[in-house]
């Protein structure tokens, strides 16, 4: 799939996510898909210890390994299958519930972390649950959130740089004629914006913006600007600067064959991955079993093992062959070109880094204003420990949006705060979606929330997806017997007159995802429980347009026992 073709940013499909513990593995996701569309904020939300996070977590490739690990699946993010090389980074071999082996394959763990690096902070981007756990202690809020824009905008960094250096009268007098021709305030304040950030000059903008709403005569207004452009240049050598330009462009040149590399050994090995794939899952069934059931499986692994062997030489590497000879083609030529720039870069970094960091602090403190942070210049210098849970939790988006990422997950923003701030927070993230577009996840177990923020909602039970729907569907057209118990849950005011009704809860508990009840994980708290139940586990089936649930009551097609 090309980037930017489909209607999805993220599309997850059958994800399968373990953690391998002592005390046995914890299934906690089992074969869950959903997709979330461009703009859109779709909304996870399900009992603690459903699998929200570490659905959150596998999108972003941060499972911590040991003890977990994506199993299986795909996860696309903006067309690109992440998990593509998942069969080739490590070899699992599962004895029983406790005696797990898990080799390493680090040639390409090393590509793939390489790869994910990119990927994270620039298109997606997560809001952790626990902002104070997530944030290094030891670092300041500021080198916090300018380590993400140092990791990914170096290119847009050296360009604004040259640009502020190089930028000449007729620049300025274009720019000037453009914004007097726009007559809506706000269009002319959103343009000024984009023009000091490409240009490096973020500082004048308020200057440039109070010059537009104050003078009229173009060249009084195009001899300001240019004394104050003057005042920001810092005589930086721009040669230099085009020099640590291209060499980024070239690493990220480097980036895209690596994705291309990825993408067509995917495709070429897709049924040598998807035998392999086979193999894992079997192999966790296998220990399950017992008796004539495991002597089956058993027999199915070794059927497995020998085709995968057969497919392995089938495998046509042309491709894939050609793609490997363009990247080390290219590092050759990295070598070359800028061997003197890298042994510069070694013994120079710090002096050479300074005017990255300067513009990255800039823009640091850019968005700490975004997020309403009062007293930036204060806060970028503060350690984490120095501010309270609701400036921790918007530090956390300024975190977040450093790389304009198109997606962003934000894993229950707001369940450590109090009422006001836990407002202030949504308000932000709805109006941040607006001016940027991009989409969000958004995983709560608040339903009240979930009514507020979301367009669509997918509702998790132990490690499963049970329920999806437009938000409004979900709220009055609720199908799943769980979905059901979750609503009557919710607190309501009572009528004048009456008294507040007890709250309905749903009863037992979240079940211990090392030993999940078979078939449907509902089924020992479902009224509706059938003989089915227990023994095989519902599929998600679409039972109205955009509905879809997993339960034996509503069979393909949507007809309702
Ligand atoms: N590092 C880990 N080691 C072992 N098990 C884990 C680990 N992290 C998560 N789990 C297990 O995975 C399951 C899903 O956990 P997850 O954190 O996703 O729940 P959640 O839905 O986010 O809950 P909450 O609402 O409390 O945040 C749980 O059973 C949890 O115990
Ligand atoms: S599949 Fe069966 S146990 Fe599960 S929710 Fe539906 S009726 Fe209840
Ligand atoms: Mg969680």
């Amino acid at each position: 799939m090309n980037p930017g073709q489909d209607e999805y940013y993220v599309r997850v499909e059958n994800l399968v996510t373990r953690f391998f513990t002592s005390k046995g593995i914890v299934k906690a996701i089992d074969d869950v898909s959903f997709a979330v569309k461009k703009g859109e904020i779709f909304g996870l939300v399900g009992e603690s210890g459903c699998g929200k996070s570490v659905t959150a977590s596998s999108i972003m490739d941060l499972i911590p390994d040991p003890p977990g690990r994506i199993l299986s699946g795909k996860i696309y993010i903006d067309g690109f299958n992440i998990l593509s090389d998942l069969q080739k980074l490590v070899t699992i071999k599962i004895k029983n519930e406790t005696n797990v082996k898990i080799k390493r394959h680090k040639r390409y763990l090393k590509r793939h972390n390489l790869v994910l690096s990119k990927i994270r902070g620039k298109k997606v981007a997560m809001i952790f649950q626990e902002p104070f756990l997530a944030l290094n202690p030891v670092l300041t809020v500021g080198d916090q959130i300018m380590e993400s824009i140092l990791l990914h905008e170096r290119i847009e960094i050296a360009n604004a740089i040259i640009r502020r250096e190089t930028m000449g009268v007729d620049d300025i007098r274009a720019f000037t004629e453009q914004m007097l021709k726009l007559t809506d305030a706000e269009e002319r304040k959103k343009a000024i914006n984009n023009w000091v950030r490409n240009f490096g000059v973020s500082e004048i903008e308020r200057s440039v913006i109070d010059l537009f709403d104050n003078q009229k005569d173009p060249e009084i207004i195009v001899r300001e600007i240019m004394r104050l452009v003057q005042e920001e240049r810092t005589g930086i050598n721009v040669r230099n600067m085009a020099r640590a330009r291209d060499y980024y462009k070239m690493q990220d040149q480097l980036f895209s064959l690596n994705l291309k590399l990825i993408d067509a050994e995917s495709r070429a090995e897709a049924e040598v991955m998807d035998i392999q794939q086979q193999l894992n899952n079997l192999m966790v069934e296998f220990i399950k079993s017992k008796g004539e059931e495991k002597e089956q499986i058993g027999k199915r692994i070794k059927e497995l093992r020998s085709q995968l062997r057969q497919k392995r030489k089938q495998v046509d590497r042309t491709a894939i062959k050609q793609l490997r000879k363009e990247i080390s083609s290219l590092r050759r030529k990295m070598n070359i070109s800028f061997m003197g720039y890298r042994v510069k870069r070694v013994l120079l970094r710090k002096r050479m880094d300074k005017p990255f960091r300067v513009e990255a602090r800039r823009r640091a403190l850019e968005l700490l204003q975004l997020v309403n942070i009062a007293e930036p210049t204060r806060v970028i210098d503060s350690y984490p420990h120095e501010l309270s849970g609701g400036m921790q939790q918007r530090v956390m988006i300024a975190m977040a949006l450093a790389s304009e990422p198109k997606m962003l997950i934000a894993d229950e923003p707001t369940t450590a705060l109090d009422v006001t701030t836990q407002a202030q927070i949504l308000d932000l993230i709805k109006e941040l979606r607006r001016v940027t577009e991009s989409s969000v996840l958004f995983i709560t177990h608040d339903l009240a929330v979930i009514a507020e923020m979301c367009d669509r909602v997918g509702v998790m039970y132990a490690g499963n997806l049970v329920e999806e729907a437009t938000t409004e569907e979900l709220f009055f057209n609720a199908r799943h017997p769980y979905t059901q118990g979750l609503l009557q849950s919710i607190p309501k005011l009572p009528a004048n007159g009456t008294k507040f009704q007890k709250l309905q809860s749903i009863p037992g508990s979240v079940p211990n995802l090392i030993y999940p009840p078979a078939g449907c994980r509902f089924h020992p708290r479902c009224p509706y429980k059938m003989d089915i139940c227990e023994k095989e586990k519902p599929r998600l089936i679409d039972v109205s347009k955009g509905h879809k649930v997993a339960c034996w009551l509503y069979p393909e097609g949507g007809v309702i026992k």
